[in-house]
């Protein structure tokens, strides 16, 4: 049985590799072209030391203390040269891809359906060619806008391990991609650059806080759904903010989740001062203090910058210090020339 390896590089490049049973990282790794820092590949020098963020595995005794010690091991930090996986895991190497030879992985795939959400978003099916395309729940890819040698990145909103691929986008008037967006039509190609982020659900230990601002909702929906998969019964609570009424996208996703996940909730709140909606003004103001479980929590931020610093800001201010935080900014291009009306597919 082989075990499916997710290296997370420290430029946010994502490649994933096969472990056969027995099979040390390392030599996985480089079996897959990927040469992972290494020197002496006998747990002596220290060189491989990298974190394991998820999964089981075993270390052997081979290794000496100087190499790794107990608390380094205790912490998740593992020798990738005697690292032996007994599951699934994620690891991040402390190094760029490009230090291992390896880079993002390139991948077709097919428009499946457009589904517009009003003027405020849409969600875009993509049918990607041959397999599945691995990534972890949270992260995305890089899409290039046909005819324009431009592309931008969008958080996958479906869950690993599916060809059919979604995503949720925001309508930006005017945009590069929105507009292509808004005439594309199903059959047509798009070329993709990923998995990339380190934005991404790591192991489970303790309840968790998803904050979505706008279409920041997109990784969430594809945590939501792999949490939903592997039956977790952690709490977990989801604030989502968006601007106008119209903003408020995919309810019935997330009304989909709290029946299938034991102890999930979710609370929308609007900016805008016109709005009829219950809860106004920002997601700090609506943050339930028992979800934050007295800091015994893992939160996840993601929305566009202005909210993100505003939601960190808050913590900070409020003394809150969750047991971890993880963040993504949806930071938008510079202005890029529209595209000629008249396009090839
Ligand atoms: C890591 C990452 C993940 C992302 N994931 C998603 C995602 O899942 N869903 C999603 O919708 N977006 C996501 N984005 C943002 C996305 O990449 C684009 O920036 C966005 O879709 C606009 O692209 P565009 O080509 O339509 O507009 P552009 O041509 O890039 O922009 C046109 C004009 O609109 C402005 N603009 C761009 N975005 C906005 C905005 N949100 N609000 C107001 N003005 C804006 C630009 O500054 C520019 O002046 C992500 C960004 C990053 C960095
Ligand atoms: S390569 Fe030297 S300890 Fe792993």
């Amino acid at each position: 049985m082989s075990h499916q390896i997710a290296l997370n590089f420290e430029d946010g490049v994502t490649r994933f590799i096969e472990c056969q049973d027995g099979e040390k990282v390392l030599d996985a790794a480089f079996r897959h072209r990927i040469n992972l820092p290494m020197d002496c590949s006998d747990g002596v020098c220290g060189t491989c030391k990298c974190r394991a963020e998820s999964g089981r595995y075993d270390l052997g005794e081979d290794y000496i203390d100087d190499a790794l010690s107990e608390d380094e091991a205790a912490v998740g930090l593992v020798l990738t040269c005697q690292m032996v996986p007994a599951s699934d895991c994620v690891i991040a190497v402390p190094v760029p891809s490009t230090a291992c030879k390896t880079g993002t992985g390139r991948f077709a795939a097919t428009v499946a359906a457009i589904a517009p959400h009003r003027d405020a978003a849409l969600t875009l099916e993509l049918d990607a060619d041959g397999d599945a395309p691995a990534f972890l729940p949270g992260q995305y890819v890089n899409i290039d806008v046909p005819g324009s040698g431009l592309s931008r990145s969008y958080s996958f909103s479906s869950a690993p391990g599916e060809r059919r691929l979604s995503f949720l986008i925001k309508r930006v008037p005017g945009g590069l991609m929105s507009a292509w967006l808004d005439r594309a039509q199903p059959g047509q190609r798009l070329e993709l650059t990923g998995p990339l982020g380190s934005f991404y659900l790591r192991e489970v230990a303790r309840p968790l806080l998803f904050l979505a601002g706008g279409t920041g909702l997109a990784p969430f929906l594809s945590m939501l759904e792999t949490l939903a998969r592997h039956g977790s019964e952690r709490p977990v609570r989801l604030v989502y903010g968006v601007t106008r009424d119209d903003d408020l996208v995919l309810l019935d996703r997330l009304d989909d989740y709290a029946a299938r996940l034991p102890d999930f909730g979710y609370v929308t709140v609007v900016a805008d001062e016109a709005s009829a909606h219950p809860r106004k003004g920002w997601v700090t103001a609506h943050l339930p203090a028992e979800a934050l479980h007295g800091g015994d929590v893992d939160v996840y931020l993601c929305g566009p910058p202005p909210m993100v610093d505003a939601v960190r800001r808050h913590f900070a201010d409020a003394g809150v210090a969750p047991a971890s935080f993880h963040y993504e900014k949806f930071t938008p291009n510079a202005p890029a020339q529209a595209l000629p009306t008249e396009r090839a597919a």
